[in-house]
């Protein structure tokens, strides 16, 4: 007898089910197949069974805990109902194990392990589909395959929809964002699944212009969950390549979730077309026993191809300041015909000279190019050529200024959602960028895409070729408004992540992001890729711009009985500070103005924090409430901990066990005082040096939207 199964006495049981299994339904296949598969460690397994009409289902478990419970597979064509009739006709399981290098991570190293079975299904006409599961040990992932035309005599599929189901045993707390086909710039709602309804962001919802909500009871994903049990269940997608990206029907009694694959917006009904053999991505679920490890779960980049570049060297994470945020809170604008541009020549050098004394390694510029005036909401097409610079704004100087000073300009291509357009410049484009030495650009689509929607099929390969394309002229690539992350940086690590959320931005110009939603994103945005939410803002309450920045048209401000909202940040100073720890992304934006970091004292800890990292771990976490964070530079004897909570106080407890014995470090710490307070005070902190070694313990206090830093760097 196995070792685990001594401590695992539940799995002899499922051990005994699945035998059991394979026999009832032998009667469907040609030999007694083992068609269940256990993780490396053997605590999370999946099983695979044919119903008595031949519909493919598979369950889940982990220590014998069911965590998805018999859920359908398959897919209805055109010409083919792929949900029944099926028999398996073989099972293969192989084990694999690797170790991969990422060319930037929250890990220096990555485990890649699981067993893997493949099981090959025939229908009586002959139709074949084969589905293949990967357990690892923080989740499982699968994908179904359709195999070449040989065999089917089948050119093209046309789908039109998916099956697929994730049935929960139970009515788990849930953080959701609405599904929708266009958008993910939502705030979350914490409801149990039974709860899950859209209605409040369709039709009075502020900045919904960009909706396409298909249905009442949906989610996008990642979607996560908690059992009444303390198990974290988060449902995504990997390696999503020519394909839609798949939102989630909710079916609020049972507790399932399926597939709701994003339509075609000219093709109604169509979902995807493919050519076979074609190979869907993988649907994943990560599960993890506390919230910090599911943040930490690699899952979905281990199930991507590995790196494609044959040469890296030019992929540099960074931190960068942006020619940006003045235009958000209404400083200045990206159009020079509104009397303050922003992208001005003596501007980009105020903030280049900025950059070089501060170490931030690069300068992103928003509203160089000529179009922005002739921006309206359904002419949209042609307006960017992505080449002419406004008259006040010398490109070429500029770049020469800033190499001679040492820091990276960071281009940028705001699309506004005229994909054709787009494509027909992205050439040149990235060719002028090349030529000047600019060797990252961040991308936006904001606004209805014209022709498509955000995240059907044409779309995704859209993005996906905005990858390889950069990648071609060795530049990084930051997509705003893009399809979901689903772990494709491992094949092309020039896309340094994206957003994809509700950033910080929002809290420039809409009634914000509430206290709650940055001890949400790490559990749910952030399992999917790196997020370029844009920390740092100092200038919390945005006195200084009241009278640029928008009197929100949100909820509180339509109803006249309540008083107009005025855009502010919810959070504290130190909680800015503890983003740059706990949010994971290659390429940190140091936010705020020059001016509202010139002589605080705080901005030291921007200037120090790292980007790439040797290793990273969750101390303390609960999803919703708050999150603790240490991570080691890549390359050198320096350890950052962030920290940051929800709406309620909390103590972080803290021991420094992963320092080397025996030596003593310098410890920064830079914390909520004890007068700060998120509305009335939210700039105040306190700056703290202590002498730390790997024996020391320490808790700190993190007010309401508050938090911590912490930079031990001597
Ligand atoms: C939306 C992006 O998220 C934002 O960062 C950018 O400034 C605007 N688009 C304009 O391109
Ligand atoms: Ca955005």
């Amino acid at each position: 007898m196995r070792f685990i199964t001594y401590f695992y006495p539940y799995m002899r049981i499922l051990f005994l089910l699945s035998i059991l299994s394979v026999l009832m339904f032998s009667a469907c296949t040609k030999k007694n197949l083992d068609t269940s598969v256990l993780s490396p460690d053997d605590k999370v397994q999946v099983h695979f069974s044919l119903s008595e009409q031949g519909e493919p289902r598979y369950d889940v478990y982990k220590k014998g805990k069911t965590i998805i419970k018999t859920s359908k597979l398959g897919f209805q064509t055109t010409t083919f109902d792929y949900t029944k009739g099926f028999t398996i006709e073989d099972a293969v399981s192989r084990d694999f194990s690797e170790v991969w290098k990422p060319v930037w991570g929250q890990q220096q190293e990555v485990k890649n392990e699981y067993r893997e079975l493949t099981v090959k299904l025939k229908n009586s006409e002959g139709k074949l589909l084969n589905i293949i599961f990967r357990a690892f040990n923080d989740g499982v992932g699968f994908r179904y395959e359709f195999p070449s035309v040989k065999e089917t005599g089948n050119e093209e599929l046309i789908i039109l929809d998916e099956m697929t189901e994730f049935r929960q045993t139970a009515d788990h707390t849930t953080w959701w964002t609405p599904g929708c086909w266009d958008n993910d710039e939502y705030p979350y709602t914490e409801s149990e699944i039974s709860k899950i309804d859209v209605t409040y962001f369709l039709g009075e919802y502020p900045y919904s212009n960009v909706t396409s909500i298909p249905e009442i009871q949906g989610v996008n994903t990642p979607v996560t969950m908690k059992t009444k049990s303390g198990d974290y269940i988060s449902i995504h997608e990997a390696a999503l390549v020519n394909f839609p990206g798949m939102s989630l029907s909710v079916d609020i009694n049972n507790f399932t979730f399926r597939s709701n694959l994003a339509e075609k917006e000219l093709k109604r009904g169509v979902k995807a077309e493919v050519q076979l053999p074609f190979k869907t991505p993988w649907r994943t679920v990560q599960i993890a026993e506390n919230a910090g490890d599911l943040t930490l779960s690699y899952l979905i980049y281990n199930l991507n191809e590995p790196n494609v570049l044959e040469n890296t060297d030019w992929i540099k994470p960074m931190k960068y300041m942006g020619i940006w945020w003045e235009m958000n809170v209404g400083k200045s604008d990206w159009s020079k015909a509104s009397g303050k541009h922003g992208a001005t020549t003596e501007n980009a050098k105020y903030y280049i000279d900025f950059c070089a004394e501060n170490r931030i390694e690069g300068l992103l510029i928003e509203g160089w190019n000529t179009g922005w005036e002739n921006w309206t909401d359904d002419d949209r097409e042609g307006i960017f050529d992505f080449k002419t610079p406004y008259s006040d704004f010398d490109l070429k100087g500029v770049v020469e200024y800033a190499r001679e000073k040492g820091v990276e300009i960071i281009g940028h291509h705001e699309t506004a959602a005229a994909v054709e357009t787009y494509e027909r410049h992205m050439d040149a484009a990235y060719d002028l960028y090349e030529k000047l030495g600019i060797k990252s650009v961040k991308t936006g689509y904001v606004g209805k895409i014209l022709n498509y929607r955000h995240y059907e099929q044409e779309m995704v390969n859209h993005y996906n070729k905005t990858m390889m394309e950069t990648a071609k002229h060795r530049i990084m690539l930051d997509i705003h408004e893009p399809i979901k992350q689903t772990g494709l940086s491992r094949t092309y690590p020039n896309l340094m992540g994206g957003e994809g959320m509700r950033g910080q931005e929002f809290n420039a110009w809409s009634d914000g992001n509430k206290p709650s939603h940055n001890v949400i994103l790490p559990f749910t945005r952030m399992l999917a890729g790196p997020m370029d939410f844009t920390p740092g803002i100092f200038d919390l309450k945005l006195e200084k711009y009241k009278s640029s920045v928008t009197k929100v048209a949100g909820f509180d401000a339509r109803d006249d009985a309540k008083p107009p909202v005025v855009s502010r940040v919810y959070s504290t100073l130190a909680h800015q500070l503890g983003l740059y720890v706990v949010f994971y992304s290659p390429i940190q934006m140091a936010a705020d103005l020059p001016e509202n970091y010139e002589g605080n004292a705080a901005f030291q800890f921007i200037k120090d924090v790292a980007v790439d990292w040797e290793w990273s771990k969750v101390i303390d976490a609960e999803i919703a409430s708050h999150i603790v964070t240490v991570r080691k530079e890549k390359g050198a004897e320096r350890w950052f901990i962030g920290g940051i909570t929800g709406d309620k106080s909390k103590e972080a407890v803290l021991s420094f066990d992963f320092l080397p014995k025996n030596k003593t470090f310098k410890a920064i710490l830079y914390r909520d005082g004890a007068k700060t307070e998120m509305v009335k005070n939210p700039t105040a902190y306190e700056i703290e040096e202590f002498e730390v070694k790997s024996d020391t313990k320490r808790t700190i206090l993190m007010k309401p939207a508050g938090g911590f830093a912490i930079s031990i760097i001597e």
